[in-house]
């Protein structure tokens, strides 16, 4: 068997990754394809708002936080700032509970506040992505209100509504995402009303026209303010079926996944064409929607040259644990072998006809090295090893607040320390479950929500440079030695290496639009691909699991002289056939 030679001489080290990228020459030699849009080409970055920078001491994360905090995202090569919903809210699910679209929470600031915002990121080639929640508002808002007054009036048919059934109780046995009952009654109406989350996330009927006006309306307005684009949350859900029947009880209080009635009913690719034709064309936006349960095989009808939005969040990497519905204390099993097979199959879905958005982490998961990797990785080349995947695999990079520093999950000894509704509803499942109270909490250490909502760690100063006030949320602990000031001057740090990819992808069109090909598929270690095109030639090689793993020339199936342009090690031996615990590497051949 040959083994992978490795020319010395051109060995770069993970310090120098800017440098490699010049040294190698590639630079200016192809021109990206010209076809490709904007949002292809950059990477984008979600900022969790509650969390990313207080600029006034209340505690709260805000849009002058944001503003500050503009020219460190230029040096991760951002595009675009993805912002978790900054409406008027009584925050019941931290904003995805909207009262008003067009007003500024007063927590975090005031319309000028946003406008400045846009108007600084445009200055930096900065675009700003609303979050457009149009599965269901607040139970404040006034839509809800006036709809809960009565069965008649001009709001009376803007959310779903249902009489009891024949014996008073809930229409059917729904039972929402974050737990209990899909439904709630009125007494107003003398009926219930569904919500697919909260109680206070009442559904809206999109079978109304006269809700779809108001909520095309709202796109609009933020297209006006000079948003480049749209995360449409939970959009697999605005259809509803049109029978209301019970479905198969998979809980011991005898109900049955509100997910698996409602994920993707037939008739909602006819709304959705609807918005992308009356809001969406002719504007230089992007939308990405939120879609757990839309497979890879029903890809070409969601995005692509027929599909309603330009990208779409796919799950099946993001819950291997959970197959179907997220209960937290029934996690699967999983291998690196699942992991890279649903990479795989969203890698091939858009081989030729639309684009995904890559992504490890986002509001709703724990941090990726304790998911991927788990508590035992060594936390740095954890980070490191993942990042690269992230940021070389085919499709446009989402990263994710603290993502870029390799923060980790918090694990907080008492329930009443965390915040998120979801994790307190599935504590509680646990419980019903049979698990004990401690059994319980480890679920939450695993899973909960909170984990990726802790304050980004800007420095070692108290509260991590996040506020000058009481945080939130409390700060993780590791944060004097887990923040962007520390990391910013150490040249081996998972910061340092985030930068000096993303610098590496700009410089190397073949990242962006390059073939991808897996290699070494049954590798229980290792993750390998090549990313090739017309000038160049690439192979992205990545150990994930803490022992040495041996590679070679024949198994990796490539020709030709490769050299190792990138490792996470910071330096290679004189001829690698082995890959050290967690470490990455980049490869040209
Ligand atoms: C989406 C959001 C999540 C929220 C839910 C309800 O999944 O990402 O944070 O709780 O929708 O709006």
């Amino acid at each position: 068997m040959m083994r992978i030679r490795i020319r010395k001489r051109l060995v770069i080290t993970a310090m120098m990754p800017i440098i490699a990228a010049a040294l190698v020459g590639f630079s200016g030699e192809k021109k990206m394809d010209d076809n490709l849009k904007w949002w292809q080409k950059t990477n984008v970055y979600e900022i969790y708002v509650n969390s990313f920078q207080d600029s006034d001491g209340d505690g709260y994360g805000d849009l002058n936080g944001i503003t500050s905090r503009l020219d460190y995202l230029k040096e991760l090569k951002v595009g675009a700032i993805w912002l978790t919903p900054v409406y008027e809210s009584p925050m019941v699910d931290n904003g995805y509970d909207v009262a008003d679209y067009k007003k500024i929470n007063p927590r975090y600031g005031t319309m000028q506040d946003m406008e400045h915002l846009i108007f600084e990121a445009k200055k930096r080639g900065i675009r700003v992505v609303m979050d457009l929640v149009y599965n269901h508002t607040s139970d404040q808002n006034k839509w809800f209100i006036e709809s809960a007054k009565s069965r008649t009036g001009k709001y009376s048919d803007w959310y779903i509504w249902r009489d009891p059934a024949p014996d008073g109780g809930e229409p059917n046995n729904w039972r929402g995402i974050f737990g209990g009952s899909a439904w709630t009654w009125c007494e107003a109406r003398g009926q219930y009303y569904l919500h697919t989350f909260a109680a206070q996330q009442p559904d809206l009927n999109w079978e109304n026209p006269e809700v779809r006006k108001a909520l095309y309306d709202i796109a609009r307005f933020w297209i006006g303010k000079g948003a480049g684009g749209f995360r449409m949350d939970a959009i697999p859900y605005i259809e509803k079926p049109v029978s209301f029947a019970d479905g198969p009880v998979d809980d011991t209080e005898g109900r049955a996944s509100i997910h698996d009635m409602t994920v993707n009913t037939p008739g909602i690719l006819d709304f959705l064409h609807e918005f992308k034709n009356q809001v969406i064309k002719g504007h230089d936006v992007f939308t990405v929607g939120e879609a757990n349960g839309i497979s890879a095989d029903q890809l070409d009808d969601w995005v692509g040259e027929n599909g309603v939005f330009d990208m779409l969040f796919e799950f099946s990497h993001s819950t291997l644990a959970f197959k179907g519905a997220e209960t937290w204390c029934k996690p699967d099993e999983w291998t690196l072998k699942d992991l890279k097979k649903a990479l795989r199959d969203s890698q091939a879905a858009t081989a030729d006809n639309g684009w995904y958005p890559i992504y490890f982490e986002n509001h709703d998961r724990p941090r990726s090295i304790d998911f991927y990797f788990g508590a035992h990785a060594d936390r740095a080349l954890a980070g490191k090893a993942l990042g690269t995947v992230l940021l070389t695999l085919r499709g446009t990079p989402f990263l994710y607040q603290g993502e870029e520093l390799g923060m980790t999950n918090v694990h907080w000894d008492q329930l009443d320390t965390y915040d998120d509704l979801n994790t307190r509803s599935q504590y509680e499942i646990a419980l019903k479950e049979g698990f004990s109270p401690d059994e319980a909490m480890r679920f939450v250490h695993r899973f909960s929500r909170d984990n990726a909502r802790t304050p980004m760690q800007w420095d070692g100063s108290e509260h991590a440079g996040f506020t000058n006030g009481v945080p939130w949320l409390p700060v993780n602990e590791n944060y004097t030695a887990v923040n962007a000031e520390l990391q910013s001057a150490q040249p081996d740090s998972v910061l340092n290496w985030y930068r000096g990819l993303a610098a590496f992808r700009c410089e190397h069109p073949v990242l962006t639009d390059g073939r991808f090909e897996e290699r070494m598929t049954e590798s229980d270690q290792i993750y390998a691909f090549t990313r090739t095109d017309g000038s160049e030639k690439l192979l992205i090689v990545v150990n994930f699991s803490g022992e040495d793993a041996v590679f070679s020339y024949d198994a990796l199936g490539i020709g030709g002289a490769p050299q190792v342009l990138l490792s996470s090690y910071g330096f290679v031996p004189a001829v690698p056939d082995t890959l050290r615990p967690y470490e990455a590497m980049v490869v040209s051949y």
